[in-house]
């Protein structure tokens, strides 16, 4: 996909640094050339040997070496390249872009480019949060800088929120979103697209709940996908710890039951796409207070099954949406299980994928799916939950565009 493309890497003085090691590795692994820039901080968390020995490129750090400036002007190392990437972006690092400052090499290099640059913040998240970095994150976008992340999570430093640095396969579908127009073709424009994306919460008590390993990475992709393609997307996502997607709605639910209230409201539309790992089971009474421990031993959970949100709409007879696809996450036998399920839950297409402990697709940033109609099998390779959700995003333009014609 990265075949020849020109990465200007720019390595920012964070912890996250050890991950933009990572990073170099899965351009190249995509075929892209890439050419690291450290700051003297960044050499601090990693070594130029490091990213030099993973890019198979010279690294470039001072501003003022005659070498580097004989053999490369720093205005060329910049404009040889297709596109920069700051990862990480620290809070400086973006103060600096944001004012035009060009005290050093990296800051150097990214205001005497004329490509653009895709920037993957990591800092603190008082510091994320500060009005500070919120008016240098707005200026930055209005000059079309591009970003991707933060996510939420833990920090190195111990606190929780957004400000920790996109995983680099994230970072990777969005150097592939702005190097490539991703869905060119408009074919959804005028449609609307529901999607339900992450996994439910059940609570036990005010505190305890029932919940999967489900990340919504794939749901959240489709999303995009379908919002590039030019649809209204409405995004209906349980709990997560990724960002909502930029330029459409999300509604935001805990429980299988909110969910399906949630699907139920934002109903009719052209496509529903039920991506979410719903909970199939949920504790009969939710205990009022905090379940004790006490010397009879652990409470019984007793579990009712929550309603089927995809069958519900699949089998609608007024208003059911022209393409209903379900996703079916199998341990074994997945392509003859998919199969049923496509019949059992009357969808359209069932995107069959492989949970088994060990595939990592389950909160993880990579996916493999069979894409099953009742007249084909299409197995698709592994690859990003991003390019994932094009494919099948894609496959949804040809399918209406079948039905209708
Ligand atoms: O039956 P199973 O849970 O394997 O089916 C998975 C598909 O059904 C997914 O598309 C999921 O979003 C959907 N589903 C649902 N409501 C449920 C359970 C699953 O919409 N209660």
């Amino acid at each position: 996909m990265l075949t020849n493309k020109r990465i200007l890497l720019i390595i920012g003085g964070g912890i996250a640094a050890f991950k933009s090691l990572d990073l170099i590795r899965r351009l190249r692994e995509r075929g892209a050339n890439v050419t690291v820039c450290m700051t003297t901080a960044a050499m601090q968390f990693v070594t130029p040997l490091s990213a030099a020995s993973l890019s198979g490129n010279q690294v470039y750090s001072d501003l003022f070496s005659l070498t580097d400036e004989a053999a490369m002007g720093h205005i060329q190392l910049s404009r040889a390249a297709d596109l920069l990437v700051v990862a990480p972006a620290t809070a400086d690092l973006m103060s600096k872009m944001a004012n035009g400052i060009a005290n050093d090499l990296a800051s150097t290099l990214l205001l005497a480019t004329d490509k653009k640059t895709l920037v993957a913040p990591a800092m603190n998240v008082r510091m994320w949060t500060h009005p500070a970095t919120a008016r240098n994150v707005t200026q930055l976008r209005k000059d079309g800088v591009l970003f991707v992340g933060p996510d939420d999570g833990e920090m190195a430093c111990g606190e929780y929120g957004p400000g920790r640095m996109a995983e680099p396969l994230e970072i990777v579908d969005a150097v592939e979103a702005a190097l490539f127009p991703q869905i060119s073709e408009q074919f959804l424009t005028g449609k609307r697209v529901v999607i339900t994306s992450g996994p439910t919460h059940e609570p036990i008590d005010p505190v305890r709940y029932i919940a999967n390993r489900s990340s919504g990475r794939q749901g959240h992709a489709l999303a995009t996908a379908a919002k590039d393609a030019g649809a209204e997307v409405i995004l209906i996502s349980g709990p997560v710890n990724i960002p909502d997607p930029a330029g459409l709605e999300t509604i935001k639910v805990e429980t299988a039951e909110q969910m399906q209230a949630a699907v139920e409201a934002a109903l009719p539309a052209d496509v529903f796409i039920s991506a979410a790992a719903v909970a199939d089971w949920r504790v009969d009474i939710q205990a009022s207070q905090k379940v004790k421990k006490s010397c009879d031993g652990p409470p019984a959970l007793v579990l009712v099954e929550n309603p089927d949100i995809l069958a519900t709409v699949a089998s609608r007879t007024f208003e059911r949406p022209r393409l209903v696809i379900g996703f079916a996450a199998e341990t074994e036998k997945v392509i003859e299980y998919g199969q049923a399920k496509l019949v059992r839950k009357c969808c359209d297409m069932i995107v069959a994928n492989d949970v088994s402990p060990g595939s990592g697709v389950m909160g993880g940033l990579e996916n493999s799916v069979h894409l099953i109609t009742a007249s084909a099998v299409e197995s698709l390779p592994q690859q990003s939950k991003g390019a994932v959700a094009i494919a099948i995003i894609e496959r949804c333009g040809a399918m209406l565009e079948e039905r209708r014609s």
